[in-house]
Protein backbone atom coordinates (compact mmCIF):
# COMPACT_ATOMS: atom_id res chain seq x y z
CA UNK A 1 0.00 0.00 0.00
CA UNK A 2 1.37 3.28 -0.88
CA UNK A 3 1.57 6.34 1.05
CA UNK A 4 -0.35 9.42 -0.70
CA UNK A 5 3.07 11.29 -0.14
CA UNK A 6 5.09 8.49 -1.97
CA UNK A 7 2.65 8.83 -5.37
CA UNK A 8 2.35 12.43 -4.68
CA UNK A 9 6.73 12.12 -5.09
CA UNK A 10 6.54 9.67 -7.70
CA UNK A 11 4.43 11.88 -9.88
CA UNK A 12 6.65 14.96 -9.26
CA UNK A 13 9.33 13.05 -10.36
CA UNK A 14 7.89 11.87 -13.50
CA UNK A 15 6.64 15.12 -14.15
CA UNK A 16 10.77 16.36 -14.17
CA UNK A 17 11.71 13.95 -15.99
CA UNK A 18 9.34 14.55 -18.41
CA UNK A 19 9.56 18.19 -18.24
CA UNK A 20 13.45 17.71 -18.79
CA UNK A 21 12.87 15.89 -21.55
CA UNK A 22 10.51 18.22 -23.32
CA UNK A 23 13.25 21.23 -22.64
CA UNK A 24 15.69 19.21 -24.12
CA UNK A 25 13.68 19.14 -27.49
CA UNK A 26 11.34 21.90 -27.21
CA UNK A 27 14.09 24.34 -25.22
CA UNK A 28 12.28 27.83 -26.29
CA UNK A 29 8.35 26.98 -26.80
CA UNK A 30 8.34 25.04 -23.56
CA UNK A 31 10.47 26.03 -20.80
CA UNK A 32 11.23 29.54 -21.56
CA UNK A 33 13.13 29.97 -18.24
CA UNK A 34 15.39 26.89 -18.45
CA UNK A 35 16.12 27.45 -21.77
CA UNK A 36 17.34 31.30 -21.26
CA UNK A 37 20.02 30.21 -18.73
CA UNK A 38 21.02 27.80 -21.08
CA UNK A 39 21.44 29.90 -23.92
CA UNK A 40 23.18 32.59 -22.61
CA UNK A 41 25.74 34.55 -24.25
CA UNK A 42 29.21 33.34 -24.06
CA UNK A 43 30.34 37.24 -22.63
CA UNK A 44 27.40 36.77 -19.98
CA UNK A 45 28.68 33.09 -19.20
CA UNK A 46 32.43 34.32 -18.40
CA UNK A 47 30.48 37.28 -16.29
CA UNK A 48 28.95 35.04 -13.96
CA UNK A 49 31.01 32.93 -13.58
CA UNK A 50 34.41 34.71 -12.92
CA UNK A 51 33.73 38.91 -12.83
CA UNK A 52 29.82 38.86 -11.20
CA UNK A 53 30.36 35.48 -8.96
CA UNK A 54 29.84 36.11 -5.34
CA UNK A 55 31.28 32.53 -4.74
CA UNK A 56 34.69 32.20 -7.21
CA UNK A 57 37.77 33.70 -6.08
CA UNK A 58 40.84 33.37 -7.71
CA UNK A 59 42.55 33.52 -4.35
CA UNK A 60 41.45 30.18 -3.35
CA UNK A 61 42.36 26.39 -4.88
CA UNK A 62 39.59 24.75 -6.64
CA UNK A 63 39.86 21.88 -3.94
CA UNK A 64 41.19 24.02 -0.80
CA UNK A 65 37.76 22.74 0.83
CA UNK A 66 37.80 19.27 -0.21
CA UNK A 67 39.63 16.14 1.32
CA UNK A 68 41.38 15.57 -1.68
CA UNK A 69 44.07 17.62 -3.93
CA UNK A 70 43.56 19.03 -7.22
CA UNK A 71 45.46 17.23 -9.86
CA UNK A 72 47.16 19.23 -12.63
CA UNK A 73 48.15 17.44 -15.64
CA UNK A 74 50.95 19.15 -17.35
CA UNK A 75 52.55 18.24 -21.11
CA UNK A 76 55.58 20.13 -22.73
CA UNK A 77 55.85 20.15 -26.16
CA UNK A 78 59.10 20.97 -26.64
CA UNK A 79 59.64 23.84 -29.68
CA UNK A 80 63.95 23.29 -29.34
CA UNK A 81 66.86 22.41 -27.30
CA UNK A 82 69.15 25.29 -28.39
CA UNK A 83 72.71 24.61 -25.95
CA UNK A 84 73.51 22.11 -24.24
CA UNK A 85 76.39 23.60 -21.85
CA UNK A 86 78.82 21.47 -20.65
CA UNK A 87 80.97 24.46 -18.64
CA UNK A 88 78.48 25.75 -16.60
CA UNK A 89 76.63 22.44 -17.00
CA UNK A 90 72.71 24.07 -18.02
CA UNK A 91 70.88 23.80 -21.64
CA UNK A 92 67.96 25.97 -22.68
CA UNK A 93 64.85 24.96 -23.50
CA UNK A 94 62.02 26.18 -25.71
CA UNK A 95 58.30 25.16 -24.72
CA UNK A 96 55.26 25.28 -24.41
CA UNK A 97 54.11 24.44 -21.05
CA UNK A 98 50.69 22.72 -20.80
CA UNK A 99 48.56 22.35 -18.13
CA UNK A 100 45.22 21.15 -17.09
CA UNK A 101 43.14 20.80 -14.06
CA UNK A 102 39.48 20.59 -13.03
CA UNK A 103 37.99 23.58 -11.21
CA UNK A 104 34.17 22.76 -10.33
CA UNK A 105 33.61 26.30 -9.57
CA UNK A 106 33.73 27.34 -13.33
CA UNK A 107 31.14 24.13 -14.54
CA UNK A 108 28.51 26.08 -17.10
CA UNK A 109 26.70 23.26 -18.57
CA UNK A 110 23.79 25.24 -17.16
CA UNK A 111 24.20 28.23 -18.47
CA UNK A 112 25.93 27.35 -22.54
CA UNK A 113 25.96 25.18 -24.83
CA UNK A 114 29.92 25.72 -25.86
CA UNK A 115 31.75 23.47 -25.28
CA UNK A 116 34.77 25.39 -24.32
CA UNK A 117 35.10 29.05 -24.16
CA UNK A 118 38.11 30.89 -24.75
CA UNK A 119 39.64 33.45 -22.13
CA UNK A 120 41.48 36.65 -23.15
CA UNK A 121 44.66 37.35 -21.02
CA UNK A 122 43.12 39.86 -19.04
CA UNK A 123 40.62 37.55 -17.95
CA UNK A 124 43.47 34.91 -17.59
CA UNK A 125 44.77 36.75 -14.22
CA UNK A 126 41.01 36.61 -12.89
CA UNK A 127 41.31 32.72 -12.96
CA UNK A 128 43.62 30.81 -10.28
CA UNK A 129 46.17 28.84 -11.80
CA UNK A 130 49.09 26.30 -10.22
CA UNK A 131 51.76 28.18 -9.12
CA UNK A 132 54.06 25.84 -10.88
CA UNK A 133 57.63 26.26 -11.21
CA UNK A 134 60.97 24.26 -12.17
CA UNK A 135 63.00 23.18 -9.53
CA UNK A 136 66.16 23.59 -11.47
CA UNK A 137 65.66 26.45 -13.41
CA UNK A 138 68.70 29.06 -13.60
CA UNK A 139 66.91 31.50 -15.66
CA UNK A 140 63.52 31.48 -17.49
CA UNK A 141 61.59 34.13 -19.09
CA UNK A 142 57.61 34.77 -20.65
CA UNK A 143 57.19 35.86 -24.22
CA UNK A 144 55.26 38.93 -23.95
CA UNK A 145 55.19 40.25 -27.96
CA UNK A 146 52.85 41.26 -28.26
CA UNK A 147 50.72 39.84 -25.61
CA UNK A 148 51.76 37.45 -23.21
CA UNK A 149 51.90 33.84 -24.89
CA UNK A 150 49.02 32.23 -23.07
CA UNK A 151 45.85 30.55 -23.41
CA UNK A 152 43.37 29.44 -21.54
CA UNK A 153 39.95 26.94 -22.64
CA UNK A 154 37.77 27.12 -20.26
CA UNK A 155 35.12 23.73 -20.71
CA UNK A 156 31.45 22.53 -19.82
CA UNK A 157 32.39 20.25 -17.09
CA UNK A 158 35.11 23.06 -15.32
CA UNK A 159 38.10 21.52 -17.01
CA UNK A 160 40.94 24.46 -17.56
CA UNK A 161 43.34 24.07 -20.25
CA UNK A 162 45.97 26.64 -19.80
CA UNK A 163 49.04 26.53 -21.82
CA UNK A 164 52.19 29.17 -22.28
CA UNK A 165 55.46 29.94 -24.04
CA UNK A 166 58.62 30.06 -22.16
CA UNK A 167 62.05 30.06 -22.76
CA UNK A 168 64.26 28.13 -19.89
CA UNK A 169 67.46 27.98 -18.71
CA UNK A 170 67.92 24.35 -16.51
CA UNK A 171 70.63 23.05 -14.71
CA UNK A 172 71.91 19.77 -15.83
CA UNK A 173 74.34 17.59 -14.23
CA UNK A 174 76.34 15.89 -16.40
CA UNK A 175 78.87 13.28 -16.09
CA UNK A 176 81.54 13.43 -18.70
CA UNK A 177 83.78 10.17 -18.04
CA UNK A 178 83.11 9.40 -21.44
CA UNK A 179 83.15 12.41 -22.72
CA UNK A 180 82.85 12.77 -26.07
CA UNK A 181 81.42 9.17 -26.14
CA UNK A 182 78.12 9.95 -23.45
CA UNK A 183 75.05 10.36 -23.24
CA UNK A 184 73.54 12.61 -21.12
CA UNK A 185 70.81 13.12 -19.08
CA UNK A 186 69.01 16.64 -18.93
CA UNK A 187 66.14 16.71 -16.67
CA UNK A 188 62.79 19.08 -16.20
CA UNK A 189 61.43 18.76 -13.01
CA UNK A 190 57.83 20.59 -12.33
CA UNK A 191 56.60 21.50 -8.87
CA UNK A 192 54.44 23.50 -6.55
CA UNK A 193 56.47 26.13 -4.58
CA UNK A 194 53.31 27.22 -2.60
CA UNK A 195 51.22 24.45 -2.08
CA UNK A 196 51.90 20.59 -0.71
CA UNK A 197 50.41 17.73 -1.60
CA UNK A 198 47.69 18.40 -0.22
CA UNK A 199 46.36 20.83 -2.52
CA UNK A 200 48.21 20.56 -5.87
CA UNK A 201 49.33 16.82 -7.33
CA UNK A 202 51.10 16.72 -10.39
CA UNK A 203 50.88 14.10 -13.02
CA UNK A 204 52.64 13.95 -16.63
CA UNK A 205 49.26 13.85 -19.21
CA UNK A 206 48.65 10.13 -20.59
CA UNK A 207 48.78 10.86 -24.05
CA UNK A 208 52.31 12.06 -25.15
CA UNK A 209 53.36 13.91 -22.32
CA UNK A 210 56.56 14.62 -23.68
CA UNK A 211 55.95 16.44 -27.30
CA UNK A 212 58.47 17.58 -29.99
CA UNK A 213 57.84 19.80 -33.10
CA UNK A 214 58.29 17.73 -36.01
CA UNK A 215 61.38 18.97 -37.44
CA UNK A 216 63.31 19.10 -34.09
CA UNK A 217 66.97 19.55 -34.25
CA UNK A 218 70.07 19.55 -32.15
CA UNK A 219 73.50 21.32 -33.05
CA UNK A 220 75.83 18.58 -30.94
CA UNK A 221 73.30 16.28 -30.22
CA UNK A 222 70.88 13.48 -31.03
CA UNK A 223 67.46 13.32 -29.25
CA UNK A 224 67.13 9.41 -28.35
CA UNK A 225 63.97 9.96 -26.12
CA UNK A 226 62.71 11.12 -22.58
CA UNK A 227 62.23 9.03 -19.60
CA UNK A 228 59.84 10.20 -16.77
CA UNK A 229 59.82 9.87 -13.33
CA UNK A 230 58.09 11.27 -9.84
CA UNK A 231 60.09 13.67 -8.01
CA UNK A 232 57.73 13.99 -5.04
CA UNK A 233 59.92 15.72 -2.27
CA UNK A 234 59.34 16.21 1.34
CA UNK A 235 60.99 19.07 2.94
CA UNK A 236 61.10 18.15 6.81
CA UNK A 237 59.92 22.33 7.73
CA UNK A 238 57.42 22.66 4.72
CA UNK A 239 55.96 19.32 4.38
CA UNK A 240 55.78 17.49 1.13
CA UNK A 241 55.29 19.02 -2.22
CA UNK A 242 54.34 17.21 -5.54
CA UNK A 243 56.56 17.13 -8.70
CA UNK A 244 57.29 15.39 -11.81
CA UNK A 245 60.39 14.78 -14.04
CA UNK A 246 61.49 14.16 -17.52
CA UNK A 247 64.74 13.54 -18.92
CA UNK A 248 65.95 14.54 -22.19
CA UNK A 249 68.69 11.68 -23.31
CA UNK A 250 70.88 12.93 -25.25
CA UNK A 251 73.47 11.68 -27.24
CA UNK A 252 76.21 13.69 -28.22
CA UNK A 253 77.00 13.37 -32.27
CA UNK A 254 80.86 12.34 -32.18
CA UNK A 255 81.12 13.27 -35.98
CA UNK A 256 82.40 16.57 -35.10
CA UNK A 257 84.89 15.23 -32.82
CA UNK A 258 86.33 12.39 -35.09
CA UNK A 259 86.90 14.98 -37.77
CA UNK A 260 88.36 17.83 -35.24
CA UNK A 261 90.48 15.10 -32.80
CA UNK A 262 91.04 11.53 -33.21
CA UNK A 263 91.73 11.86 -36.96
CA UNK A 264 94.33 14.65 -36.32
CA UNK A 265 95.52 13.19 -33.51
CA UNK A 266 96.45 9.82 -35.33
CA UNK A 267 98.12 11.41 -38.29
CA UNK A 268 100.34 13.04 -35.74
CA UNK A 269 100.86 9.96 -34.06
CA UNK A 270 102.12 8.22 -37.38
CA UNK A 271 103.95 11.29 -38.48
CA UNK A 272 106.16 10.71 -35.15
CA UNK A 273 106.83 6.94 -36.53
CA UNK A 274 108.44 8.71 -39.80
CA UNK A 275 111.19 8.84 -38.13
CA UNK A 276 112.33 5.45 -37.70
CA UNK A 277 112.73 5.53 -41.44
CA UNK A 278 115.20 7.76 -41.54
CA UNK A 279 118.85 7.30 -41.05
CA UNK A 280 119.89 7.45 -37.69
CA UNK A 281 122.70 9.98 -38.93
CA UNK A 282 120.08 12.46 -39.98
CA UNK A 283 120.12 14.03 -36.52
CA UNK A 284 118.03 17.21 -37.14
CA UNK A 285 115.24 15.85 -39.40
CA UNK A 286 114.84 13.17 -36.35
CA UNK A 287 114.52 15.72 -33.81
CA UNK A 288 112.77 18.29 -35.19
CA UNK A 289 110.46 15.84 -36.07
CA UNK A 290 110.01 14.50 -32.99
CA UNK A 291 109.32 17.80 -31.29
CA UNK A 292 107.42 18.80 -33.75
CA UNK A 293 105.08 16.20 -33.23
CA UNK A 294 104.95 16.60 -29.14
CA UNK A 295 104.33 20.32 -29.55
CA UNK A 296 101.52 19.57 -31.87
CA UNK A 297 100.07 16.78 -29.37
CA UNK A 298 100.07 19.26 -27.16
CA UNK A 299 98.47 22.03 -28.80
CA UNK A 300 95.80 19.59 -29.95
CA UNK A 301 95.08 18.31 -26.59
CA UNK A 302 94.46 21.73 -24.88
CA UNK A 303 92.68 22.55 -27.66
CA UNK A 304 90.05 19.65 -27.35
CA UNK A 305 89.55 20.81 -24.11
CA UNK A 306 89.61 24.18 -23.93
CA UNK A 307 85.36 24.20 -23.68
CA UNK A 308 85.39 21.53 -20.60
CA UNK A 309 84.61 22.55 -16.90
CA UNK A 310 87.34 21.67 -14.55
CA UNK A 311 86.57 18.16 -13.45
CA UNK A 312 88.85 16.40 -11.42
CA UNK A 313 88.13 12.65 -12.75
CA UNK A 314 89.53 11.45 -15.96
CA UNK A 315 87.15 11.79 -19.29
CA UNK A 316 87.79 9.46 -22.79
CA UNK A 317 89.12 12.26 -24.34
CA UNK A 318 92.40 12.62 -21.51
CA UNK A 319 92.97 8.72 -22.04
CA UNK A 320 93.32 9.44 -25.72
CA UNK A 321 95.29 12.78 -25.60
CA UNK A 322 97.79 11.07 -22.75
CA UNK A 323 98.14 8.24 -24.34
CA UNK A 324 98.72 10.24 -28.25
CA UNK A 325 101.09 12.13 -26.66
CA UNK A 326 102.79 9.58 -24.95
CA UNK A 327 103.57 7.48 -28.40
CA UNK A 328 104.73 10.75 -29.82
CA UNK A 329 107.05 11.57 -26.77
CA UNK A 330 108.13 7.54 -27.05
CA UNK A 331 109.69 8.00 -30.55
CA UNK A 332 111.42 11.16 -29.58
CA UNK A 333 112.59 9.12 -26.81
CA UNK A 334 113.97 5.85 -29.05
CA UNK A 335 115.95 8.22 -31.37
CA UNK A 336 117.52 10.04 -27.93
CA UNK A 337 118.01 6.14 -27.00
CA UNK A 338 119.77 4.33 -29.94
CA UNK A 339 121.74 7.35 -31.01
CA UNK A 340 123.18 6.98 -27.38
CA UNK A 341 124.02 3.36 -27.73
CA UNK A 342 125.15 3.63 -31.35
CA UNK A 343 128.02 5.95 -30.03
CA UNK A 344 128.76 3.53 -27.35
CA UNK A 345 131.48 0.83 -27.56
CA UNK A 346 129.12 -1.47 -25.91
CA UNK A 347 126.54 -4.39 -27.02
CA UNK A 348 122.51 -3.22 -26.22
CA UNK A 349 119.25 -4.55 -26.35
CA UNK A 350 116.31 -2.87 -27.85
CA UNK A 351 113.55 -3.67 -26.50
CA UNK A 352 113.68 -6.08 -23.98
CA UNK A 353 114.90 -9.94 -24.46
CA UNK A 354 113.00 -12.13 -26.32
CA UNK A 355 112.03 -15.00 -24.65
CA UNK A 356 114.82 -17.53 -26.11
CA UNK A 357 117.30 -15.40 -24.69
CA UNK A 358 116.26 -15.97 -20.90
CA UNK A 359 116.95 -20.32 -21.28
CA UNK A 360 120.33 -19.82 -23.39
CA UNK A 361 122.96 -21.50 -21.80
CA UNK A 362 125.80 -19.83 -20.59
CA UNK A 363 129.43 -20.58 -21.28
CA UNK A 364 130.70 -21.88 -17.44
CA UNK A 365 127.42 -24.34 -17.78
CA UNK A 366 125.12 -24.22 -14.86
CA UNK A 367 125.47 -25.72 -10.84
CA UNK A 368 122.02 -26.16 -8.89
CA UNK A 369 124.15 -25.37 -6.14
CA UNK A 370 124.74 -21.68 -7.13
CA UNK A 371 122.71 -18.66 -5.04
CA UNK A 372 119.95 -17.11 -7.28
CA UNK A 373 122.06 -13.87 -7.27
CA UNK A 374 125.02 -15.83 -9.16
CA UNK A 375 122.18 -17.48 -11.38
CA UNK A 376 120.81 -13.96 -12.58
CA UNK A 377 124.60 -12.56 -12.65
CA UNK A 378 125.24 -15.28 -15.30
CA UNK A 379 122.17 -15.03 -17.30
CA UNK A 380 122.86 -11.61 -17.85
CA UNK A 381 126.22 -12.15 -18.83
CA UNK A 382 125.16 -14.90 -21.44
CA UNK A 383 122.50 -12.53 -23.02
CA UNK A 384 125.12 -10.11 -23.67
CA UNK A 385 127.20 -12.49 -24.84
CA UNK A 386 124.93 -13.94 -27.55
CA UNK A 387 123.18 -10.45 -28.55
CA UNK A 388 126.61 -8.69 -29.38
CA UNK A 389 126.53 -9.89 -32.72
CA UNK A 390 123.69 -7.98 -33.90
CA UNK A 391 123.25 -5.19 -31.31
CA UNK A 392 126.17 -3.36 -32.08
CA UNK A 393 127.25 0.46 -33.08
CA UNK A 394 124.87 1.80 -36.05
CA UNK A 395 123.94 -1.16 -37.71
CA UNK A 396 122.33 -2.41 -33.94
CA UNK A 397 120.97 1.23 -34.20
CA UNK A 398 119.15 0.83 -37.49
CA UNK A 399 117.97 -2.94 -36.50
CA UNK A 400 116.05 -1.41 -33.71
CA UNK A 401 114.78 1.38 -35.83
CA UNK A 402 113.35 -1.68 -38.01
CA UNK A 403 112.05 -3.42 -34.91
CA UNK A 404 110.33 0.26 -33.64
CA UNK A 405 108.52 0.43 -37.19
CA UNK A 406 106.54 -2.82 -35.99
CA UNK A 407 106.71 -2.33 -32.36
CA UNK A 408 105.22 1.31 -32.35
CA UNK A 409 102.05 0.84 -34.86
CA UNK A 410 101.52 -2.70 -33.02
CA UNK A 411 101.05 -1.18 -29.99
CA UNK A 412 99.08 1.94 -31.45
CA UNK A 413 96.64 -0.28 -32.77
CA UNK A 414 95.71 -2.38 -29.92
CA UNK A 415 95.32 0.85 -27.65
CA UNK A 416 92.65 1.95 -30.41
CA UNK A 417 90.94 -1.74 -29.78
CA UNK A 418 90.75 -1.28 -26.54
CA UNK A 419 89.76 2.58 -25.93
CA UNK A 420 87.41 2.08 -28.58
CA UNK A 421 85.69 -1.26 -27.15
CA UNK A 422 85.45 -0.06 -23.66
CA UNK A 423 84.20 3.33 -24.26
CA UNK A 424 81.90 2.72 -26.78
CA UNK A 425 80.61 -0.56 -25.32
CA UNK A 426 81.05 -0.49 -21.15
CA UNK A 427 78.50 1.80 -19.18
CA UNK A 428 80.10 4.09 -16.72
CA UNK A 429 77.74 4.36 -13.50
C1 LIG B 1 27.80 42.19 -13.51
O1 LIG B 1 27.81 43.26 -12.57
C2 LIG B 1 27.61 44.53 -13.17
C3 LIG B 1 27.75 45.59 -12.10
O2 LIG B 1 27.59 45.09 -10.83
C4 LIG B 1 26.26 44.56 -13.84
O3 LIG B 1 26.07 45.79 -14.46
C5 LIG B 1 26.19 43.45 -14.90
O4 LIG B 1 24.90 43.43 -15.45
C6 LIG B 1 26.49 42.12 -14.26
N1 LIG B 1 26.57 41.14 -15.33
C7 LIG B 1 25.84 40.02 -15.31
C8 LIG B 1 26.01 39.12 -16.48
O5 LIG B 1 25.09 39.74 -14.39
C1 LIG C 1 23.13 22.55 -12.87
O1 LIG C 1 21.74 22.32 -12.67
C2 LIG C 1 21.48 21.15 -11.96
C3 LIG C 1 19.95 20.96 -11.95
O2 LIG C 1 19.32 22.18 -11.97
C4 LIG C 1 22.05 21.21 -10.57
O3 LIG C 1 21.79 20.03 -9.86
C5 LIG C 1 23.56 21.42 -10.67
O4 LIG C 1 24.15 21.59 -9.41
C6 LIG C 1 23.86 22.63 -11.53
N1 LIG C 1 25.26 22.74 -11.74
C7 LIG C 1 25.93 23.84 -11.54
C8 LIG C 1 27.42 23.78 -11.78
O5 LIG C 1 25.42 24.85 -11.16
C1 LIG D 1 35.63 17.53 -19.31
O1 LIG D 1 35.41 17.80 -20.68
C2 LIG D 1 36.53 17.57 -21.52
C3 LIG D 1 36.16 18.03 -22.91
O2 LIG D 1 34.89 17.65 -23.29
C4 LIG D 1 36.88 16.10 -21.47
O3 LIG D 1 38.02 15.87 -22.28
C5 LIG D 1 37.23 15.74 -20.03
O4 LIG D 1 37.49 14.36 -19.92
C6 LIG D 1 36.08 16.10 -19.09
N1 LIG D 1 36.56 15.93 -17.73
C7 LIG D 1 35.83 15.37 -16.78
C8 LIG D 1 36.44 15.28 -15.44
O5 LIG D 1 34.70 14.96 -17.00
C1 LIG E 1 54.78 10.24 -6.39
O1 LIG E 1 55.34 9.62 -5.25
C2 LIG E 1 54.64 9.90 -4.05
C3 LIG E 1 55.38 9.24 -2.90
O2 LIG E 1 56.73 9.32 -3.06
C4 LIG E 1 53.22 9.43 -4.15
O3 LIG E 1 52.52 9.79 -2.97
C5 LIG E 1 52.55 10.11 -5.34
O4 LIG E 1 51.25 9.59 -5.50
C6 LIG E 1 53.34 9.84 -6.59
N1 LIG E 1 52.77 10.60 -7.69
C7 LIG E 1 52.33 10.04 -8.82
C8 LIG E 1 51.75 10.95 -9.84
O5 LIG E 1 52.42 8.84 -9.00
Amino acid sequence: MMEPCDVLGAMTGVFAVVCCWLSAVFPTHLSPVMAASVNMTRQDVLEILIVNSSTYNARIAPDYEQDHATTVDVQIYVLSIDTVNEQSMDYSLHIYLRQRWVDPRLQFMNYSRAVWLELDAKLMSKVWVPDTFFRNEKKGEFHIVTVPNRLMHLYRNGTIYYSMRLSVLLSCHMKLQKYPLDVQKCPILIASYGYTTENIIYRWIDHKPIDYQDNLQLSQYTLVGESLDNCTKTYKETGSFSCVRADFILKRDVGFYIIQVYVPSVLIVILSWVSFWLDIEAIPARISLGVLTVLTMTTQSSGARSSLPRVSYVKAIDVWMATCLFFVFASLLEFAYINVLARRRMPYQCFGTPESMETSPGANGSHHSRTDGDRTEKHRLARQNSQAVRFYGKSGARYCDRMARFVFPLAFVMFNMTYWLIYVFVEFD
